[in-house]
């Protein structure tokens, strides 16, 4: 099915903005997505219409909140194909699902000298959490290596497991080189030697279809403001067997099932490791953003998106003294780049002017800026909201540049 661009941006208010009296081309998806209505509408009529704490009032309004956003809960499940919906834990965002990983697995499975894999290409959020777990219990980390495509050495992986490996770690997309990384290939070496296995979909869930059942993946993590939902919502799916057995990460309302200064039980999971509040408006926003996605179809998105991201790397190429960063086949929806002797801050500044948004810097991922010898890059990043026409913007404005220095 191709998509109808003009309709669905209609869905997106802000893509009419204008930055300096241009139209707001916006290429720094891979950062945060735009929100539908449908996501602020859902929001605006939570507030007005159900507000009131769930899980806890016996009361109409606070059942009818808690309804809400357990319907929440179950459409992620669906989106993602998770076999329970407790198995899917509301957090802050990627990086506290990630610290909860980290924290709880490490607690309950690792002792000093064990060790995690990541690969060279992750962003902070895969190699922070394990490094205060390094400090807290002495586990290493260890990194497999990527060509200067920006693929992961998949053999070199496979070399660093020993008997001491408890996980591997793992981005699904890349945000700086969008290499798409064999996570089905990864998941079943992991398998074979019985060590589970985390996906960071960050960079993944609003571009490709996931089914966590079918990759077998021990424990997937994203963030809802990327898959145009609300910020301040992440997702943890872990498989049951792994969350009852890990610790809660935070204590306090809600995760327990019966405290005393004597002895302190847990709550079941999900609950578990939902103390305190929970952001239940963006939660049942979120479930809006995954049906408004279901609706226009993953396939439908990555097909429109491949042609976007090929014209644009196409058209790049043909600009002198540009080199792209990440250049395997199977890629998605992001292109890093610098243009020699133009410091990625004044390309970005300078595209700015001309309504033109992009991201530029180090993009949380030093390691892999280090592994380029670099400091930074400009990076495109597209949803299926954008189209061929802002595309040629961005060309043109990027060759106005270059041709200014
Ligand atoms: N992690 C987000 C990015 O890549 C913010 O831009």
């Amino acid at each position: 099915m191709s998509l109808n661009i003009n309709e669905i941006r209609k869905d997106f208010p802000i893509l009419s903005t204008s930055i300096y009296n241009k139209p707001l081309v916006y290429f720094d998806n891979g950062a945060t997505t735009q929100k539908p209505r449908c996501v602020v509408e859902a929001i605006e009529n939570a507030y007005y219409q159900v507000n009131a704490n769930v899980h806890r009032g016996v009361h109409t309004l606070s059942q009818r909140a808690t309804d809400l956003m357990e319907e929440s809960r179950e459409t992620i499940k669906d989106f993602i194909n998770a076999p329970h919906s407790r198995e899917v834990i509301f957090t802050k965002g990627t990086t506290e699902s990630m610290n909860l990983v980290a924290h709880s697995f490490c607690q309950q499975y690792c002792n000093e000298g064990d060790e995690i894999i990541v690969t060279a290409m992750e962003h902070h959020a895969n190699i922070v959490p394990w490094q205060l777990q390094e400090q807290i219990r002495g586990v290493k980390l260890r990194v497999a290596p990527i060509n200067d495509k920006g693929e992961l050495l998949i053999d070199e992986l496979e070399k660093l497991i020993t008997p001491k490996t408890k996980l591997i770690s793992v981005a699904h997309v890349s945000n700086v080189l969008g290499t798409i990384n064999p996570i089905e290939k990864i998941i079943e070496i992991a398998h074979s030697h019985d060590i589970p296995v985390l996906i960071d979909a960050a960079q993944s869930v609003q571009h490709l279809p996931i089914d966590v059942q079918k990759l077998d993946c021990d424990f997937l993590v994203f963030s809802m403001h990327k898959v145009y939902g609300p910020t301040g919502i992440g997702i943890l799916y872990g498989k049951e067997k792994y969350l009852n057995e890990m610790p809660p990460y935070q204590g306090g309302g809600e995760m327990i099932g019966h405290v005393s200064f004597a002895k302190t039980t847990f709550n079941e999971l999900p609950f578990k490791f939902e103390a305190g509040t929970p952001n239940y408006i963006d939660i049942i926003g979120s479930g809006e953003a995954l049906k408004y996605i279901k609706k226009i179809g993953l396939d439908s998105i990555k097909s429109y998106e491949d042609e976007l991201l090929r014209y644009c790397t196409d058209e790049l190429l043909k600009i002198d003294n540009l080199h792209i960063y990440g250049t395997v086949e199977n890629k998605c929806s992001v292109i890093s780049f610098l243009v020699k002797g133009i410091h990625h801050y004044d390309m970005g500044m300078m595209l700015d002017k001309m309504g033109i948004a992009v991201r530029t810097g180090h993009h949380c991922a030093q390691p892999l800026m280090d592994r380029f010898e670099i400091e930074g890059t400009v990076r495109a990043s597209f949803a299926f909201y954008n189209t061929i026409e802002e595309v040629d913007i961005f060309i043109s404005g990027v060759k106005r540049i270059v041709s200014m220095f």
